[in-house]
């Protein structure tokens, strides 16, 4: 019996790419940190079980934790995904899942940790943005990498479109990352991560092109 847990807080879309792919898991929990996360609804449709753990309940942030943890090691899961959860774990939890907790960030990491990805990437003008998944480890938005998505910055792109472009791509290496740690692909060597029987694409995006 393989199993997930995904953690959201809001509206799910990466929760619901997840979903759809699906592949080698047997169960799925979705764990909300706010009850009225758009997810919870989506994540219903699916069929699949959720649960609350509202972290306004919780006086702090250790015994919020410490209740998700719980709740999370019940499910007895094999991995666990942030996806869109709008919480910073402790230390002591990160560490308790060390090694089986992915998140995905909008920004080619460590490029832009934290929020604001898309703004901060239009005000920096840079010319290729993209999207990672990567292990959590205790540093915000720092740990090893699985996959990363890139993407050009259009001369007309706002933060709305900007957005939109690299969340087609999180829907696209969320699932493909979470399928090769399922499948017992994913090896940790210290900081680095080696993905088994994977391609290559060796071709270099340039942004602007060097057709002109
Ligand atoms: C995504 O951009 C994800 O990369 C970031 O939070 C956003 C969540 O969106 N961590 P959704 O809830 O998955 O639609």
């Amino acid at each position: 019996m393989e199993s997930l847990v995904i953690l959201i807080s809001g509206r799910g879309s990466n929760m619901q790419s997840l979903l759809e792919a699906r592949a080698q898991i047997d169960r799925i929990t979705v764990i909300s940190s706010n009850p009225d996360a758009l997810g919870l609804e989506t994540a219903k449709k699916y069929g699949v079980n959720t649960n609350v753990i509202d972290h306004r309940s919780y006086a702090d942030r250790q015994t919020f934790d410490t209740a998700l943890a719980k709740c999370i090691d019940s499910h007895q899961p094999k991995l666990v995904a942030l996806a869109g959860f709008m919480r910073i774990l402790s230390d002591r939890f990160v560490q308790h899942f060390q090694g089986r907790l992915v998140n995905i960030h909008p920004s080619l990491l460590p490029a832009f940790p934290g929020l604001g990805t898309h703004a901060r990437a239009l005000q920096e003008g840079i010319r290729i943005h993209g999207c990672t998944v990567h292990f959590v480890t205790p540093q915000l938005d720092h740990g090893p990498i699985i996959i990363q998505a890139a993407i050009p910055v259009l001369p007309w792109d706002t933060e709305e479109t900007l957005a939109t472009r690299v969340l087609q791509q999180e829907h696209h290496i969320y699932p493909r990352a979470v399928r090769w740690f399922m499948e017992d692909r994913i090896k940790l060597i210290e900081n680095h991560v080696e993905v088994l029987d994977s391609s290559f694409c060796e071709i270099t995006l340039y942004s602007p092109g060097l057709s002109e």
